[in-house]
């Protein structure tokens, strides 16, 4: 009995320590949000035939490492006390309230006698991009025709991207645009170019519409000579309205 073990244990060994030092993982966390460190199966198993395990994480300083968790024979001590909890198992680890500076490269090792296993979790943590505005660059009227200028920005979110588009077909050429600015041009009878905005990151996604009928002076209140910027003004207001 004890020998077909025995094989058995060899055989899987080869298998999870043969598959290279260090594998790397990324992990994309919510600033503010909990965050689980998660092992895959093999590691999980070999915790448990090992009984020994610990969780690491860099620092700044190179030459530096934070010990997070200490695991053994079914005990731990969490040196994160308060900060993050240990699934005991599955040996994740949960941090509670994940900050810019958890944003770092994690190890998770099990250690037999004098050979080691090593997991590694990059993590990036992200704000989340919260709901953007959009803001009338400039607006003119000429030959029965609307040329506006919108600026889609969100206030907060760590590497946001944006973009333009539609969600009705007919219109999705005219308003599909990469990056935050829209020039949209469109003949005053048509009332409703519902054009949306989409800023999003990583981890989030915000969506916005803007609906063209703010073309006309009456809504928003202003001329649209005052919302032009003096430089990219091509004076020629051709206007009339009926
Ligand atoms: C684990 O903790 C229990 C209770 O504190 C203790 O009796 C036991 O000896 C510990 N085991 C190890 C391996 O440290
Ligand atoms: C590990 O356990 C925790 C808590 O029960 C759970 O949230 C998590 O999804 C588990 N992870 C895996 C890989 O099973
Ligand atoms: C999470 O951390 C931030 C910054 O450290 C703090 O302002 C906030 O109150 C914390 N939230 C919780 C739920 O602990
Ligand atoms: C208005 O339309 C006419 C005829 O299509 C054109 O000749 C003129 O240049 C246009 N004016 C402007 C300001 O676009
Ligand atoms: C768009 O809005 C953002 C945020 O207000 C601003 O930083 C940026 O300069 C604006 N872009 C233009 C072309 O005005
Ligand atoms: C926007 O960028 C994506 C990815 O780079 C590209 O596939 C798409 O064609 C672009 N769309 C427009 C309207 O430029
Ligand atoms: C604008 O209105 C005209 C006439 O109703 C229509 O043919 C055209 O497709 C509309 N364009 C857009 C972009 O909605
Ligand atoms: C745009 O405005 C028009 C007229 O005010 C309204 O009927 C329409 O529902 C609005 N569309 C959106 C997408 O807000």
């Amino acid at each position: 009995m004890g020998c077909s073990v025995c094989l058995w244990l060899l055989i899987s060994l080869g298998r999870v320590w043969g598959m290279g030092h260090g594998a790397r993982e990324m992990v994309l966390g919510t600033l503010g949000k909990a965050t689980t460190l998660q092992i895959p199966p093999d590691l999980r198993d070999l915790t448990l035939r090992f009984g020994e395990a610990v969780w690491k994480r860099d620092t700044e300083d190179p030459q530096r490492k934070l010990v997070l968790l200490k695991y053994l024979d079914g005990n731990y001590t969490n040196y994160m006390q308060g900060r993050a909890l240990f699934h005991r198992l599955n040996f994740s680890l949960e941090i509670l309230n994940t900050s810019r500076q958890d944003g770092q490269l994690y190890e998770y090792i099990v250690s037999k006698g004098p050979e080691e296993k090593v997991w590694q979790i990059q993590l990036q943590v992200y704000e989340p991009v919260s709901d953007p505005s959009i803001q009338i660059l400039s607006q003119v009227l000429a030959n029965g025709s609307c040329t506006i200028t919108l600026n889609c920005t969100a206030a907060r979110g760590d590497s946001i991207s944006y973009s333009w588009g539609s969600q009705d077909s007919s219109i999705s050429q005219l308003c599909s645009r990469n990056g935050s600015l829209l020039h949209l041009s469109y003949p005053l009878q048509n009332t409703s170019i519902p054009c949306t905005c989409t800023a999003s990151n990583p981890i989030s996604t915000r969506v916005i519409v803007f609906n063209s009928s703010k073309c006309s002076y009456d809504q928003g209140g202003k001329s649209p000579v005052a919302d032009l910027a003096p430089s990219s003004l091509p004076v020629l207001l051709l206007l009339g309205r009926g």
